[in-house]
């Protein structure tokens, strides 16, 4: 999608479709019932204002969120037609729903069958950030999961103008970085769309591989030799039980000029299919575990994210992929298995097979050098009982980690909840036999799993990321495609980038 940032009057454009936003300013009331909204256009434009004046007047439109009305060849405007589309109360009104207005817009025009639009930034919000979120809720609208669908129209909007006052050249920074991180997200995307039968370990440490090639990442991909020869016990476990080989992913970016320290250090979890081995999960909704690898997709697209954008501070990517599978090679409850750090883990289900991969994963990147760790999982279902869809679960060892990637997550505009990690749950995950077992049963499931990851992460600032209700977005919304999401893509981005000043 080209992007193009325009500072003339929106009423002088000729485009296919302008985009403004409608705002209502209606003060809140006691009741709420007796109140009518004041919409207005979010425009300093009087022709636009006046295009919509009769519409808004008409009481026609509530003003609710996403709510969208087209206008053909709007009187005073070159463009063809007016798109509107409301945000909801504007004093409430923020970059976060910005993005998302921008989402709807692309999703209410490509099916029309409009490839280009002009969007006009509310003056509400400072246009820098504002241009970030049209661009970045732009591209999540432009994603469509259908592949395999032989009716599929695969439509796109090609290009978008956004319409903003200010200094041109920053406007047009933000809007080539904020096109790194749309393309980013939706190359993340696309890793997690493929079902298990086209996304194998191998495949997706093929894709990192040339994606790495393309932007200048060094990439290795080992095998199963070599996971064994690190003594990686917790991974080999789960990767022992499927005829498809492993693959521990590892992407470097080491800019020229960055400081030897920090390293940051992001693992991804890369189950390409979770069937639970033998521990086996139902057949009712078991389709859906091609998406477990959804951490370690993110984690190759925030790679590449990083290294077009260039922040002077090195990175490692981990992924470690494998399917979770039962066969008479797989692991059984009871097991026990020595991971790559020494510690002992006792199974008592095999389907709690991310921690295990993790914890290889998070060790390993200790020890090539990283300073601070982040990993990202479909790890639980329990962080779906805690959070439901709306939330992705952080949890953290060390306060400074986490303010920092709270504020990161706030700039990117991703929900996401911290949850406890106290000591006093460690007791649920001891075991008689061995150090820790790999589940520490129903309660707190969110919580008992990331304890586990801390053994791993021990004093190393860490931060881990259960997005298992949050990368797969379950029902279609005005804004995204039901589908894999890219959550957590863009807050990792921007905290990487909080390191290097
Ligand atoms: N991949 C699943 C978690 C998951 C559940 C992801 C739903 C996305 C949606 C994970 O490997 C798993 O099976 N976790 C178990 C852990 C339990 C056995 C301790 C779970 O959540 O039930
Ligand atoms: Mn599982
Ligand atoms: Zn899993």
């Amino acid at each position: 999608m080209k992007t193009t940032i325009s500072l003339s009057i929106p009423a002088e454009l000729e485009t296919e479709s302008l985009v403004a936003v409608v705002l209502d300013h209606a003060e809140p009331t006691p009741t709420e019932k007796d109140k009518k909204p004041q919409l207005k256009v979010a425009t300093t434009d009087p022709a636009v204002q006046s295009v919509a004046a009769d519409l808004l007047a008409s009481g026609e439109v509530a003003g609710k969120p996403f709510e969208t009305n087209l206008l053909h060849n709007p009187a005073l405007l070159k463009a063809k037609r007016l798109l509107l589309v409301s945000g909801g109360s504007a004093k409430k009104f923020s970059s976060y729903d910005l993005r998302r207005i921008a989402g709807a817009a692309v999703r209410a025009l490509k099916p029309r069958g409009i490839r280009s639009f002009a969007f006009v930034a509310p003056a509400s919000i400072p246009a820098e950030e504002a241009v970030r979120a049209i661009v970045e809720g732009a591209y999540v609208g432009n994603f469509d999961p259908d592949y395999y669908r032989s009716d599929r129209k695969d439509q796109k909007i090609d290009a978008i103008t956004i319409v903003a006052s200010g200094d041109k050249t920053a406007l047009e920074r933000a809007a080539s970085e904020a096109q790194v991180i749309g393309e980013s997200q939706n190359f993340t995307r696309d890793l997690v769309n493929e079902p298990s039968n086209r996304m194998t370990p191998t495949i997706l440490a093929e894709r990192a591989k040339k994606m790495s090639a393309e932007v200048g990442l060094k990439c290795e991909v080992y095998g199963a030799e070599k996971i064994k020869e690190l003594k990686m016990g917790a991974f080999w476990s789960v990767a022992q039980g499927s005829d498809e080989p492993p693959a521990l992913i590892v992407m470097r970016y080491e800019p020229p000029g960055a400081p030897e320290k920090p390293v940051l250090g992001l693992v991804g979890k890369g189950i390409t299919f979770d069937t639970g081995g033998i521990s086996i999960k139902p057949a009712d909704g078991m389709e859906k575990m091609k998406y477990d690898m959804a951490g370690g997709a993110t984690m190759i697209g925030a790679m590449r994210a990083i290294a077009l954008l260039k922040p002077k501070v090195k990175v490692i990517g981990i992924v470690c992929a494998t399917e979770n599978m039962p066969s008479g090679k797989a692991q059984k409850p009871g097991d026990v298995q020595i991971a790559m750090s020494g510690k002992s883990i006792e199974i008592i289900n095999t389907d709690a097979e991310g921690r295990l991969v993790l914890a290889d994963g998070l060790y390993y990147a200790r020890q090539l050098g990283c300073t601070h760790l982040v990993d990202a999982a479909t790890l639980t279902g329990a962080v779906v009982v805690a959070l439901g869809y709306n939330n992705a679960g952080i949890f953290a060892n060390d306060d400074d980690m986490y303010n920092r990637f709270h504020s990161a997550n706030a700039k990117a505009g991703e929900k996401m909840w911290r949850m406890p990690l106290d000591d006093e749950y460690k007791e649920h995950i001891r075991s008689s036999i061995a150090d820790i077992v790999n589940s520490g049963g129903r309660w707190g499931g969110a919580i008992t799993a990331a304890m586990f990851l801390k053994e791993f992460a021990e004093d190393t600032p860490w931060i881990h990321l259960d997005i298992a209700g949050t990368a797969w977005t379950e029902e279609q919304k005005p804004w995204i495609a039901k589908g894999p999401s890219g959550i957590a893509l863009r807050s990792l981005v921007e905290f990487v980038k909080s390191f290097a000043g």
